[in-house]
């Protein structure tokens, strides 16, 4: 089966099982992470979530400050995030191809989601975002933090699960190709029922002037 098409239906059935895992009991990672974004958006914001799952914590989070429109895959996940979060935009789509106009976000979010996008779509998927985002706007993202090629974990809550991502120094290399500025990439690690878990946590901005090309 394609990764995409494992990944939406793996979440449709899971949707109700992650948010009891994981989004009702943040890590504090998360939400210390969550409470950086909200200081560093400047007011009213237009934000871009990616992956937003069923919009719990963190959509729900930013929608009370800030405009905000939500991509997910999953349309079981996008009901429950519409049900949580009455006051953004949902939009059904694969996040590394859906289309926005240039520099129309102030910045882009997101939690746990680019790990489930084949690594090759890395880069392209970057570049996009940096089109997307206005001068001075930032990428606030959970990227892999160890080299994992495409694999399918057959029982990840009950389902398969598709996952992709390069280690930490390729992340870092990546985001900087893309000509974002990086703030910040650390490699944090987490307790997921008692077992260590690792992501690095990126804040990259696109700088306010672009760089002059030589001619
Ligand atoms: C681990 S969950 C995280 C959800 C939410 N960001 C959170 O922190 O609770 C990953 C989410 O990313 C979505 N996702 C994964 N790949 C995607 C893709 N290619 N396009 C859009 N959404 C995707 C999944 O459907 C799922 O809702």
């Amino acid at each position: 089966m394609r990764p995409k098409r494992i990944v939406r239906d793996g979440y449709d059935a899971a949707a109700l099982r992650y948010l009891e895992w994981s989004a009702l009991r943040p890590s504090a990672i998360r939400l210390r992470f969550l409470a950086r974004i909200l200081d560093l958006l400047p007011d009213r914001a237009e934000v871009l979530e990616l992956g937003c799952g069923a919009g719990i914590p963190v959509t729900r989070a930013l929608a009370a400050r800030h405009r905000v429109t939500g991509v997910d895959i999953s349309p079981v996940q996008l009901e429950l995030a519409r049900r949580h979060v009455a006051t953004a935009t949902f939009l059904e789509a694969d996040l590394a191809s859906v289309e926005f106009p240039p520099a129309s976000f102030d910045a882009v979010v997101a939690f746990y989601s680019l790990i489930h996008v084949p690594r090759r779509e890395h880069a392209g998927l970057l570049a996009r975002i940096r089109g997307w985002l206005r001068p001075g706007g930032r990428l606030f993202a959970t990227m892999g933090a160890g080299d994992n090629p495409d694999g399918v974990d057959e029982d990840w809550l009950g389902i398969p699960m598709f996952f992709s991502h390069f280690d930490a120094e390729t992340n870092r290399r990546l985001v900087r190709e893309a000509a974002l500025e990086v703030e910040e990439a650390d490699v944090i690690e987490e307790d997921e029922d008692g077992r260590a878990v690792s992501f690095l946590w990126v804040i990259a901005r696109k700088p306010i002037r672009e760089a002059r090309r030589s001619a």
